[in-house]
Order: C-alpha cells, then structure tokens, then sequence
C-alpha cells in the first residue's frame, strides 16, 4: 500500500518513512517529491498541508492527521468533506502534555515566576505561599489532554480544580462547567487557567481582554492548545497593567513566533517552540499503521473527529 506523506515538517518524512516500514514491510510511505502516481494514493498523512493537493487524490479514503489537533487541516482550502479524518492520540504525547501543564501550574503555585522577577531585580525577600486545596486552577477542555491534565494535578494534591467543556462531565476531581452559560462562573477567580481546547470557529480568540479580566488578580496563564486562541495584545495589556502575574505560552498567531515579537522580550512571557507534546514517530506509528491495516481491509478508521465539531 502506498500511503502520501505531506507535512511543513519536512524532516520528519525519514522517521515516519522508515518507522512504518520496519513495522510494516508492505507500506510505501511516499512524499511528493518521489512523483508517486496520485491515483494510487487512498491515504494521506498530513501535517497543514497545503492547498492543491487534496483535489488531485482521486481515490482517497482517509486523511491521517500527523497530530492530536485537527485545524490545520481544516485551514486548507480544498480539503474535502466527504473523507473521514482521523487524528493522533498518542499516550506519550498526553504525558508531555500532562508534564507542561504540571511545570507551569507548578511555576505559578510555588511563585517561581515571581521569585525570577525578584531575582532580576536582585531582591531577596520570600513571598507568601499558597495551599494546594485553596489553589484555584481551570482547564478549558476536559478531552484526551484536559482529563489527562487534571488527573496529575489532582494526584499532585491540587483539589481546587474547576474544567469547561461543551458537554458536562460527571468526574470527582473537578467541579464541571459546561457551555457558554456556565462560562463565567468557571473563569471566576481562578488563579491558574490552563487551555486545551481545538480550535474551532467558537473557540477562536476565547482567551481576550474580557474573560481574563474575570481570572484572579495575578491569575497566570498556560496556552499550549493554539495560538489563535488567545489575543495576543489583550495578553500584553494585561500583563503590563498587573491583572495577570504571568503566561507559559507554546502555540502563537504566527510560528515560529517573528524576531520581532513583543512576547521575545517581555519579563513575564515564557515562550517554547511549539513543543508542549511533539508527535513522535516512534510511539506514534502502531496507531497509523493500524489505520492504513482498516483501510485496507476496508474497515472503519479508529480515532476520528467530528467534521461538523470541527474537533
Ligand atoms: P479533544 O478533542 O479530545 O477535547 C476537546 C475538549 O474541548 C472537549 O472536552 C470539548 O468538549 C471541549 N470543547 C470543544 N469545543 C468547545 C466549546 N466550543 N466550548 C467548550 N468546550 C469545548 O482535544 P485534545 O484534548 O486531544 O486536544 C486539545 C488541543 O490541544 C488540540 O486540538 C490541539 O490544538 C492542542 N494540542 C497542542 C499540542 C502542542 O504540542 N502544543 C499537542 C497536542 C494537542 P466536549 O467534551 O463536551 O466535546
Ligand atoms: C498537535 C500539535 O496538535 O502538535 O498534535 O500541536
């Protein structure tokens, strides 16, 4: 089976390549720079492909998205509707995701961002501390990653944990708010707000100048679902005007995030390259091949999304 390839992370195309071959000897995974006849192509894996491919794949049965999220597919202007989608959910990305949520909630509950703060004005002086089970923080998205999230903070003893979602759960470890009704009372007073959620048309721009204004005074900040989530200048007023403490930011507007940036320079921002859970080829693979196994043998693909959810 020959199975395209196409994704900004050109390098990647070896590691996938050779993964799925060893696994798999009947798998050819090819890029289009191997001038593969498209015909014979009925599964693509796909990372922010780009416009012009998708109507030149006649015989296409799935589209494999190279990660958990599923928007970048949905930016591409041709991409069709009628061929289902599937997306990564990788236990090992779900653990560095639980890690960076757990390092920036860590960094606002022990005050290490305020301590670094103090540090560069060379000021030696302890600060209150905070107690875990009056330590307020939310998660907007309870899917694979804001469960997985909330799960290591309650074992890490935080208990004062509150989560958002369009459907509400029923969980023991967090109070559930569900809906555009129930939004404010989640976002009341939170110390920490953590974002998981897809990107989708209602949740663009969901992290503004208005619903962080409804945080914690010193509340901080942890986006590592997608740039576009948050406005990137609301950040900064409220950054510089006191209302919020700090941000651990991994997805921006644009990436890689422009030398010119204010977010590079600025004392209370700190930035990493979109690395929050990198798909990796070597956990990833059993999950594709199993896809490419249920195409072939015209069975429903595992781990798809909702078209109309647009997650
Ligand atoms: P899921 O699809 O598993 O979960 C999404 C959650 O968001 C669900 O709980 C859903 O609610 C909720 N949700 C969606 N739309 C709304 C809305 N309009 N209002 C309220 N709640 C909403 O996503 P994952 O947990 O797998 O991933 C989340 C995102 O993390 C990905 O889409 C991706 O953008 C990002 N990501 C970033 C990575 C990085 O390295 N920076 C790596 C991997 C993912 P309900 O349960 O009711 O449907
Ligand atoms: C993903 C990502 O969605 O890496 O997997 O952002």
């Amino acid at each position: 089976m020959r199975v395209l390839f196409t994704s900004t992370n050109e390098k990647s195309f070896a590691r996938w390549r050779d993964q799925l071959s060893a696994l798999d000897s009947r798998i050819q995974l090819v890029n289009l720079a191997d001038n593969p006849d498209l015909d014979s192509i009925e599964i693509v894996l796909a990372w922010q492909p780009p416009e012009g491919i998708f109507p030149q794949l006649n015989n296409l049965k799935l589209i494999q998205s190279l990660g958990m999220g599923v928007d970048h597919l949905f930016k591409c202007p041709d991409l069709p509707k009628d061929i289902p989608i599937s997306r990564i959910i990788d236990p090992d990305m779900t653990e560095q995701m639980c890690e960076y949520a757990l390092y920036g909630t860590l960094k606002a509950f022990r005050k290490f961002h305020l301590y670094q703060r103090q540090q560069r004005d060379q000021i030696w002086e302890p600060l209150s501390r905070n107690f875990h089970d009056q330590f307020s923080i939310g998660i907007l998205g309870f899917g694979e990653l804001g469960s997985a999230i909330t799960e290591r903070l309650y074992k890490n003893g935080f208990t004062n944990l509150h989560v958002w979602s369009r459907s509400k759960k029923r969980t023991k470890m967090a109070l559930s708010y569900a809906g555009s009704n129930e939004f404010n009372a989640f976002l009341n007073e939170l110390q920490v707000l953590i974002c998981l959620l897809p990107l989708t048309p209602e949740t663009t721009g969901i992290l503004n100048h208005d619903t962080l204004s409804k945080l914690a005074p010193d509340a901080f900040l942890i986006n590592p679902a997608r740039g576009e989530h948050l406005i990137e200048n609301d950040l900064l007023e409220l950054l510089d005007s006191g209302q919020l403490s700090g941000a651990l930011l991994d997805v921006f507007d644009e990436e890689p995030l422009p030398q010119t940036h204010p977010f590079w320079q600025h004392p209370d921002i700190e930035i990493t390259p979109h690395i929050a859970a990198s798909t990796n080829p070597r956990t990833a693979a059993e999950q594709v091949l199993q896809n490419i196994h249920q195409i072939m043998e015209n069975k429903a693909p595992l781990n798809l999304i909702d078209a109309v959810k647009g997650y």
